[in-house]
């Protein structure tokens, strides 16, 4: 099996950095729309089989060192029962947002294997199919992240509902962020059990909070998470914007720490040390850009890792319109380096 992705994430010495892509599965990929005009994404997100088949596309096609199982870190607080729809060019929405103390009565704390067993089966599945070609990573949102999506009722550009709920009552926010921790925990559990061989927590909103706000209000619940799994599998957190936490995030219980493009990995591996992995951190608008110009800034962003373990990604999702033989260029260009 090709275990460099697993080696890298423990800082173990590995001939050249592995490389996936956040978000790899998607609508860039015209077989991914393929399976999309037959079913729609939660759908999709529930089939087992189909699953399978969108997760192994980009291992198909573009040979990336990891694969990452096909649903969405939402699914959770669906099954929590907050009612979750994706309307065609909205994103997702929520019919039961949770926007105080009294609305946490609205949300159930679920059997993770009867209301997102299907996820399970998926990873155990794709584990099968993938038959150790590459190692298959699970995932879910931060504590932090998944309340700003719930609170605000679906993506926003403001955070209003959740910026203020934490001004107004941060006891009662923290309440419902240890809620989201502890079926997070139950629902990684369930991924590790299932064939899950890593773990990415992504903190797509980590970033909206000065640091001493952050650190009151968000660390907790990640740092429950994190910490419940410690010991299982590498674990990456991935935090979008959050530059200015890197002190704080340096000292969170992860093997790997993945940052957005906008700051360099020479700045990151400065503040962090050497006893960690790093991941990332491609613009991933570079996709959209002269692919011949890749290699060359593949090259910057692994010579900025030294120091520690480094795992090469994009700093984001790969954008839904980057052409695929972009992606490919960038792997590739990855997959020629030596160190
Ligand atoms: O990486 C992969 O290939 C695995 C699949 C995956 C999806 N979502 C599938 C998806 C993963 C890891 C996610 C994580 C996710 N989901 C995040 C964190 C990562 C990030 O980008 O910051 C967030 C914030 C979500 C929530 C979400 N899901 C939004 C806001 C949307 C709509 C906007 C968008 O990006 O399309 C989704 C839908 C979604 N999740 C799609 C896919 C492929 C597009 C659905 C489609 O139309 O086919």
């Amino acid at each position: 099996m090709n275990d460099l992705f697993l080696r890298a994430c423990r800082g173990e010495p590995v001939e050249r950095p592995p490389v996936w892509i956040m978000r790899q599965a998607g609508r860039y990929l015209p077989e991914y729309r393929a399976v999309r005009a037959e079913v729609d994404f939660l759908t999709l997100c529930r089939t087992p089989e189909r699953v399978a088949e969108v997760t192994l596309q980009p291992i198909d096609r573009l040979g990336v060192d990891a694969a990452i199982v096909f649903a969405d870190i939402l699914l959770p607080l669906d099954a929590m029962g907050a009612g979750l729809a994706f309307e065609k060019g909205e994103g997702p929405v929520f019919e039961r947002p949770v926007r105080s103390l009294a609305d946490l009565e609205t949300l159930s704390v679920p059997d993770v294997d009867a209301a997102l067993g299907y996820v399970f089966d998926a990873i155990a599945l794709v584990r099968r199919r993938l038959a150790g070609r590459v190692p298959l990573l699970g995932f879910a949102g931060s504590p932090w992240t998944l309340a700003a999506y719930l609170v605000e009722g679906g993506t926003s550009k403001s955070f209003g509902h959740l910026l203020g709920w934490s001004y107004r009552d941060p006891e009662g926010l923290l309440a419902l962020l240890d809620i989201l921790a502890d079926v997070t925990v139950d629902y990684l559990h369930g991924q590790i059990a299932a064939g899950a061989q890593a773990l990415q927590v992504f903190d797509t909103w980590g970033g909206l909070l000065e640091r001493r706000r952050w650190a009151e209000l968000a660390r907790p619940s990640l740092e429950k998470v994190l910490g419940a799994m410690a010991g299982t599998v590498p674990l990456i957190y991935y935090g979008n914007g959050t530059a200015h936490l890197l002190e704080e995030l340096a000292t969170l219980p992860v093997d790997v720490l993945s940052v957005d493009w906008r700051v360099g990995l020479d700045e990151v591996r400065a503040i962090v040390g050497e006893g960690i992995t790093l991941q990332g951190n491609l613009d991933p608008a570079a996709l959209h850009g002269d692919p011949a110009r890749l290699p060359a800034l593949v090259r910057d962003i692994v010579d900025r890792a030294r120091g520690g373990g480094h795992v090469m990604n994009l700093g984001h999702g790969i954008l839904p319109d980057t052409p695929p033989e972009n992606a490919l260029a960038f792997v590739q260009a990855v997959q020629a380096i030596r160190y």
